[in-house]
């Protein structure tokens, strides 16, 4: 019994020592001390022992196991030493390391041209609203005096959703929006996407944006409109920019009239910026037609108003020297990222 004894022992020992990894520890537990274990077994074979005999055979199992758990403890435990820290050497971090760079993405020069008309004109107690981008074509033209079969259709081609429903060619139907809804005096801008079957090149985009401005109250004249859109260049392009207003037309506004800024560049002497010129075209403006008062429920012998239109990327453009459109859109990030 006590050779046997000593065999498992020495077996034990030597799997204890051959073990690899815990999960081997285990297996030589299960082996040796477990239910089925080989030293269970002779606990077993006790009932064949001479009851005298059996208290001393029952010490040297006990002995046997105690020895074979202190020594698998031991190893488990420098096992697990060794395994965590392996783990801590793998996983130790280099606090000398360059940190990563935070990567901030900034508004797109677009926005920013929008964000610093807004401001201009909130300051000046505009409301900035926003209309549907999807129109019917009573807003985008009718209500706008442009009616049906009007010429001036042909320059606004636009996507056609129904016969009646359009992507808008302009932000002026917003004006309709605003006046429809009753409350007077008006004073806001609305800025927003527009829609045109054009080709896409330098100048021209099918889809591009716009910042409509209308202004509605009693005894409002031109005056009113040539001193807000000045006052507006000189805080956009800075105190020195004149403005000068050539006569143009419009359906909806009356007299209607372009406006042009002298160029930021040269100063009015001309330069190759503003073609030799000393002027840059900027928007479109006038007093609001008495047939668009009358439809959008304003009675023009009370009330008067103007308005204006321009191009947002035309700003931008401008304002930061870009000279092709296109680069507003292909949204390069090595492009984008200088503004
Ligand atoms: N909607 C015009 C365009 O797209 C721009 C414009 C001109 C708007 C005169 C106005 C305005 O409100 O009064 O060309």
């Amino acid at each position: 019994m006590k050779a046997k004894l000593e065999q498992i022992k020495s077996e034990a020992l030597a799997q204890i020592n051959n073990a690899a990894t815990l999960e081997e520890l285990n297996e030589v537990r299960v082996n040796v001390l477990g239910k089925k274990g080989a030293l269970t077994a002779v606990l077993k074979s006790m009932k064949d022992v001479a009851p005298e005999d059996r208290p001393k055979v029952g010490q040297m199992v006990n002995e046997t196991r105690e020895e074979i758990e202190g020594v698998l403890e031991e190893t488990i435990k420098k096992m697990e030493k060794a395994k965590r820290e392996a783990k801590m050497k793998e996983e130790v971090i280099d606090v000398t390391l360059p940190a990563k760079k935070q990567i901030k993405g900034h508004r797109h020069p677009n926005t920013i041209a929008m964000e610093e008309v807004e401001r201009i004109f909130i300051g000046m107690g505009y409301e900035v609203v926003e209309g549907p981008e999807v129109e019917t074509d009573y807003y985008n033209f009718e209500a706008l005096n442009i009616p049906a079969d009007h010429p001036a259709k042909d320059e606004q081609d636009t996507f056609y959703i129904s016969g009646d429903i359009l992507l808008r060619t302009q932000t002026s139907g917003t004006q309709v929006h605003v006046m429809e809804e009753g409350k007077l005096p008006i004073r806001m801008i609305a800025p927003g996407r527009v829609f045109r079957s054009d080709e896409v090149d330098a100048t021209h985009s099918p889809s591009f944006h716009q910042i409509e401005g209308l202004v509605i109250d009693k005894k409002i004249t031109f005056a009113d409109l040539k001193g807000t859109l000045a006052e507006f260049a000189k805080e956009l392009f800075g105190e020195e920019t004149k403005v000068k207003f050539r006569p143009h037309h419009f359906n909806f506004t009356e007299p209607s009239a372009e406006m042009d800024v002298s160029c930021f560049k040269c100063g009015g002497s001309g330069c190759r910026f503003c073609k030799g010129s000393g002027w840059i075209e900027i928007l479109g403006c006038g007093m609001v037609h008495p047939n668009v008062l009358r439809m959008s429920n304003i009675d023009p012998e009370k009330y008067s108003g103007f308005a204006f239109g321009m191009g947002l990327e035309r700003i931008a453009l401008l304002k930061y020297e870009i000279d092709d459109m296109r680069l507003l859109y292909e949204n390069d990030i090595r492009f984008l990222r200088q503004f």
